[in-house]
């Protein structure tokens, strides 16, 4: 079953509104029909810029292939809950996607698999797509745990989701130890989780979801190792930070992406 790549851009915490509207301006610049055309770019893509720039992206990416997405969601419809967004409030800045579950979330701001299962299925009522972070640390990779680490976020993660909520759902494999610190996985490496990750849907729910998911690798992708990963049979697209903050990388991972197009 063919998947369509999604290249995102998680932009985390940078650009300010002005510059976000440029950001987009510049990625737009790269493509000679200013990303207008739907088959021109080949793969969906996407970036998540923080809450207040979201307004200006979505206004500068009007009537673009371009969709746009926010970092985070929180499970409640409203309520005493000091800085955070409901589905709701998302929705109502006309994004379709939320990142859920990134390893600086769980990291640095106490998320568990329990708080990112009540997200997940909190966008999807909210009616937003879900791209769900999973990985493993440095130190579970060396304790040869990453498999187990991974099935346990998965299972935990999409917890009440049901087979045919997983229409909405795309998976990001991104190793904590490759995020942001220029050390990508192997095509080998990555392929290999992304392969274990589609055996573990196809037991939960099934081959024909298994196959039809798709699969994102983040941490340190770029424009010049993405096509090595890109070409993996079950890498199905990339979920990127830094790479994405600079307009004619990002482009030439869309570029590539195309290229590629499975
Ligand atoms: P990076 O970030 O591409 O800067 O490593 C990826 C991510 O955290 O989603």
């Amino acid at each position: 079953m063919a998947r369509r790549f999604l290249i995102a851009g998680n932009w985390k915490m940078n650009m300010t509104a002005a510059a976000g509207a440029q950001l987009i301006a510049d990625l737009k610049a790269q493509f000679d029909c200013g990303m207008k055309c739907a088959n021109t770019e080949g793969p969906e893509v996407l970036v998540c810029p923080p809450f207040t720039t979201i307004a200006a992206v979505v206004k500068a990416a009007e009537g673009t292939v371009l969709n746009v997405g926010a970092q985070n969601i929180h499970w409640a419809e409203k309520g005493a809950f000091t800085g955070e967004i409901s589905g709701e409030m998302l929705k109502e800045t006309g994004i379709n996607y939320v990142i859920i579950g990134h390893s600086e979330r769980r990291q640095y701001f106490g998320e568990t698999d329990e708080t990112v299962a009540k997200r997940v299925q909190a966008a999807l009522a909210s009616g937003l797509k879900v791209v769900l972070c999973v990985g493993e640390t440095l130190a579970q990779r060396e304790s040869n745990i990453t498999d187990e680490v991974i099935a346990l976020q998965v299972k935990t993660d999409l917890g009440a989701v049901a087979a045919d909520q997983m229409a909405n759902v795309v998976i990001a494999y991104e190793p904590v130890w490759a995020i942001g610190t220029g050390k990508v996985a192997t095509d080998e490496q990555a392929e290999e989780v992304h392969k274990n990750i589609r055996a573990l849907l196809a037991k939960m729910y099934g081959a024909d979801v298994a196959a039809a998911t798709r699969i994102l690798y983040g941490g340190s992708m770029n424009a010049k190792n993405c096509a090595g990963l890109l070409a993996q049979p079950d890498i199905d697209g990339g979920l990127i930070g830094g790479a994405a903050l600079k307009p004619v990388d990002f482009a030439t991972i869309i570029k590539t992406a195309k290229d590629i197009a499975k």
